[in-house]
């Protein structure tokens, strides 16, 4: 790769033009180049606005464009995975937004076409480019390592959500045109009717299960223990065993001005613990704390470093752009993904037995 990565967008909605082409576009060694967007009327509001060269009707028709090296992509849950394959076997890289896929059969196809074409797919899973997180990760390996706070005994994440725009003022273009609608095909097993519930529930959590496995150094390496879902199939409590920890996801929804979500992992003596900020609250990262318990007692809050503050969007954009001109591998790889579109569906899997459905 040259000193430039040349990018096509694929999808001009909401998450494009509110967070993933604005970054790209103020990254110094990315040049957006191309745009596909099958809302013609759309895209050319956006081509303009942004000054992108080129703009296509599809992304089969981006994707034929040599002078792309790497694609990213937001769009629909049930098409956006089928862009990403799309993109990879057409020998671009790829950074997609999230889930990377809605079943496992279409997980391994993605990833099967990473493998074979030999290029970096990366799934924007930011809270794990969030600095506060990293900061966090760091205190807990440190811990780990030096046994400090002795073993972890247990995690957890609590997220209730709230207002995840925050008031974000970034320009929107719209359109009168109808949306693509593609149906979605989700797990075999999974009766139609809890197919919009499931959706919900793993579009949502699927970012928390993510930072959890990542915190913990988990891997694949997790299975379901538990899963306790109200009708809706999203309030409730699912454990998780990670590695060897119990670790607990609480989910539900409160009409919070901020965003009810905090992570933290528990050793025997003491915790570190991460608040996440309102997602789109730009230059805000998670806040940290680290409680010291035994026979010092004390707790500290760490401020990332060198910048106290910046946005974990605009990270995990830098990170896709670097490792793709360096040949890095990305830290949310759609390999390390399958875990959880695996997690997802034994989750519902055990909501739905427990239930007497399957
Ligand atoms: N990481 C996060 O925090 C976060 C937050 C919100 C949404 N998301 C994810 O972002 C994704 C996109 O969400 P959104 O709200 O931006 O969606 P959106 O519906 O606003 O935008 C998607 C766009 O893609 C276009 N499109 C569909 N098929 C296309 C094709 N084949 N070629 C070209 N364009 C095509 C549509 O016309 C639409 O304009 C979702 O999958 C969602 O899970 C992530």
């Amino acid at each position: 790769m040259g000193e430039t990565l040349r990018l096509g967008y694929v999808g001009c909605g909401f998450m494009a033009q509110k967070v993933h082409i604005p970054n790209f576009a103020s990254i110094r060694e990315c040049r957006l180049v191309a745009l596909a967007e099958v809302r013609r009327k759309l895209g050319h509001k956006v081509q303009a606005r942004f000054g992108i060269p080129r703009l296509y009707p599809d992304h089969e028709a981006l994707l034929g464009d040599p002078e792309v090296d790497a694609v990213a992509v937001s769009a629909d849950w049930a098409i956006q995975g089928e862009i990403a394959r799309d993109a990879l076997l057409a020998g671009k890289h790829v950074f997609m937004e999230k889930p990377m896929a809605i079943s496992v059969s279409q997980a391994m196809g993605i990833v099967e076409a990473a493998r074979r074409s030999n290029r970096q797919l990366m799934v924007g899973y930011m809270k794990r480019y969030d600095a506060g997180n990293e900061l966090a990760k760091a205190e807990i390996d440190a811990f780990r390592a030096s046994g400090e706070l002795g073993p972890i005994t247990f995690a957890r994440n609590h997220g209730f959500c709230g207002d995840w725009v925050a008031g974000l003022d970034a320009p929107m273009d719209t359109t009168d045109e109808p949306y693509p609608r593609t149906p979605a095909r989700g797990p075999d097993w999974l009766p139609a009717e809890f197919l919009p519930r499931y959706l919900q529930y793993l579009q949502q959590y699927t970012h928390n299960i993510n930072l959890l496995r990542w915190l913990l150094d988990a891997g694949d390496r997790v299975g379901v223990r538990a899963v306790d879902l109200d009708d809706d199939g999203y309030t409730g409590v699912v454990v998780l065993d990670m590695a060897g920890v119990r670790a607990v996801l609480e989910s539900g929804s409160l009409s919070h001005y901020r965003w009810d979500e905090h992570t933290q992992v528990y050793f025997r003596d003491g915790w570190v613990k991460a608040w996440a900020p309102p997602l789109l609250l730009r230059q805000v990262p998670a806040e940290v704390e680290v409680y010291r318990a035994g026979s010092q007692q004390s707790f500290t809050r760490p401020i990332p470093r060198p910048q106290a503050w910046t946005w974990s969007y605009r990270r995990e954009a830098e990170h896709f752009v670097r490792c793709v001109l360096t040949g890095e591998p990305v830290r949310s790889s759609g390999e390390d993904t399958l875990t959880d579109v695996r997690l997802f569906e034994e989750i519902y899997r055990a909501y739905l037995r427990g239930r007497g459905v399957l």
